[in-house]
Order: structure tokens, then sequence, then C-alpha cells
């Protein structure tokens, strides 16, 4: 497939405030698509300045949210280079993502080279404070306009760029978390492994909800039982029991996060025993009780490594560590972005430079 560039004419004026960034809220002169027909398959890969879409009212995403996305970050480098972080993992669980979608594969070869030449095109976008970058934000949507329940024939892939900030207003300070006990955000089965928009959708009322309760984020437990930690949504979630740093096994209702792999390798390096397991709620209170439960914090592309400070379980409120960022957490958000931004030797082949 050939890989077409239009540049913009005009070009945006970009954030002169990097403090400001925040989340999500900027984006950039250019974004990728790639249309999908099932007489031509993947087709008509384009660079072209970043536009609104004309969408079809009965476009079946708009329906029945036959869509996937993914996450992941370009980072300037003090070395003057711009470097992505396991890019390839990112298009290999889109694929993962597009089966249980019914949405066709793509090329991740091809992809990941698309994506090196948008941000290329885009490098004076990666902005330079430390703890900013740019977030690539790649999506398939279903384009037949139709109303009849079945998977699409048409669609479209499209990569979009924000320039970003962290991802919680309060950086690598604690985070308190509200365990999710009405709702469930997945069961097993269903569509909790693939990076896809039900699965958020189906978590915002109980976001708000803790929100007006005071806590940042949800975390869920299993969809039959509510006994055992899934994932917050937005990331996966750690525990340090003693010198165990454990997550919950990827029994196919949590998304498979790459900074949640990422971490669990970083964490053996560094000598800790790691493991992915069942965890239920009610060992989390007794090994806090017990005195056992050192550290908590979430992983994820958007949130790097967020520690939480406090957990609401039921009528309990527990608070982990001492309100400060654990030893744990800050060792490994040094090494991971140490990594990320090219300061720390990338010993296991995850970084891709431009
Ligand atoms: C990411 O970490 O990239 C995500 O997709 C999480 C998103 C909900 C912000």
């Amino acid at each position: 497939m050939q890989l077409t560039i239009e540049k913009a004419k005009t070009l945006k004026a970009k954030p002169t405030d990097e403090s400001k960034l925040g989340f999500g809220n900027i984006f950039t002169d250019h974004m990728l698509t790639v249309v999908y027909s099932p007489e031509e398959g993947w087709h008509d890969a384009k660079i072209e300045p970043y536009h609104a879409f004309q969408m079809d009212p009965a476009g079946m995403v708009l329906h029945y949210g036959q869509t996937i996305f993914e996450g992941l970050k370009a980072y300037r480098c003090k070395d003057g280079k711009i470097r992505l972080f396991r890019p390839e993992q990112n298009f290999m669980r889109m694929n993962r993502s597009a089966e249980r979608l019914c949405i066709p594969q793509i090329d991740v070869d091809f992809m990941v080279d698309a994506l090196k030449k948008l941000v290329e095109l885009e490098q004076d976008w990666v902005p330079s404070t430390p703890g900013t970058s740019l977030y690539i934000r790649p999506t398939i949507i279903a384009s037949d306009p139709h109303l009849g329940v079945r998977a699409s024939n048409h669609y479209i892939f499209y990569i979009i760029l924000s320039p970003v900030g962290a991802y919680y207003a309060t950086g690598l300070d604690p985070v308190p978390i509200y365990v999710e006990d009405n709702y469930v955000r997945a069961v097993r089965g269903g569509t909790g492994a693939a990076k896809t928009a039900a699965n958020y959708a189906a978590s915002l009322l109980a976001g708000e909800e803790a929100k007006k309760l005071g806590y940042s984020q949800v975390l869920w437990l299993d969809g039959v039982e509510k006994k055992y930690v899934e994932e917050v949504g937005s990331m996966n979630i750690f525990f340090r029991f003693n010198d165990e740093v454990t997550t919950p096994a990827l029994v196919g209702s949590i998304l498979p996060g790459i900074t949640r792999m990422s971490v669990l390798q970083l964490a053996q390096d560094m000598g800790y025993k790691t493991t992915e397991r069942r965890i239920s709620i009610e060992e989390v209170f007794d090994r806090y009780d017990k005195g056992e439960l050192l550290e908590v914090f979430g992983t994820g592309t958007a949130a790097v490594i967020s520690p939480v400070g406090e957990l609401k379980w039921k009528d309990r409120v527990i608070k982990i560590g001492d309100g400060t960022t654990g030893e744990l957490s800050q060792k490994l958000y040094d090494t991971l972005t140490g990594i990320q931004y090219g300061e720390l030797p990338d010993n296991h082949g995850w970084i891709t430079i431009l």
C-alpha cells in the first residue's frame, strides 16, 4: 500500500505554555487515514491536514459502537531524538481488539512505518517540558450507513496526535480510588479485554458517582462475584505485598496493558517476585490490616505510573503509605520514563527511534 502525503497550507499556533497542556485537548496539523472496503481491503493511506469527518447519520459506529482504539506516545529526548515506546505492540493489540469487534486486521509493519512518517512530519508538536509527550490515538470506526445489527463492510482507520501533560491533574501524587461495588465494567466472554468504546461508556456513571464522593477513579471488581480486583479503566492496577509485586491475571475481562507488561518486566529486573493472579478485594484489605500492603499503583500509557493513596470499599477506607509516592512506584516511574526519554539503556529493545 502506498502512503500519500498532503501537507496543510496553514499551520496552527503551537501551545506556548506546556505546563497547561492537560490531556487530550489540543490536536496537531495532520492526521493519517486509511479506508477499508471488501473489494480493496485497506487502501488509500493518506497523511492529510487534520479535518472533521463527514459521516452519514446512519453510520454504524454511531449506533452500535463498532470501533476500537489505541494509545501510545512519542517522547522528545535530550539527545534531540524522538522516541516511540513499543509501537508494534499497540498495533498487535489493535488486531486482537479488531478480531473481537469483527473489524478487519491491519498490517502492523505498515502502520508502524506510517506512524513514524506522521510523527516525523509533526515533530515540532512533540513537547519538550519534562513529563510531557505527544499522545498518539489510532482508531478504527465502522462506516456503513446501515441500521441492521451486523458487522460493517466499510471502515475508516485514522491516527490523530495530541501534545499532552500528565493524565491526572495531581501528576505523580497519589490518587484516591473507589472500589466499585454496584456497577460492573466487563464480564468474562464480553469485550473487557478489547480496547473498544463500549467499555469506557459502561464506566461513566460509576466514575461520575465516585467523583461526587471525592474519588478520582473507580477500581472495578469482576463482573460475576464482585470479589476479584480487575482494573481501573484508564489503567491496570498493581499491589506490592511485601516483596511480591502482583497484578490481576488477564482473565478475558481486563485490558492487556503494554505498560502493565513492561512494568512486570522492570519489577522483575529490580529483583521483585512478580505474579499475575486472582487478587480478591478481601485479600487487599486483610493484608493492609496485617501491615503487608506496602504500595498500590496504576499503570497505563496515559497514566504512566500513578500511585494510589487511598482505597474505599463498602464502608472501609484505607490509606496506603504515608501519603507520598511509594519507593517502588517512584523507582518504576523513573526507570520507565528514563527508557522512554532515552536517558536509560533500552535493554529490552522497546524503543523505536524516529
Ligand atoms: C491510554 O492509556 O492510552 C488509554 O487509552 C487510556 C485512556 C482511557 C486515556
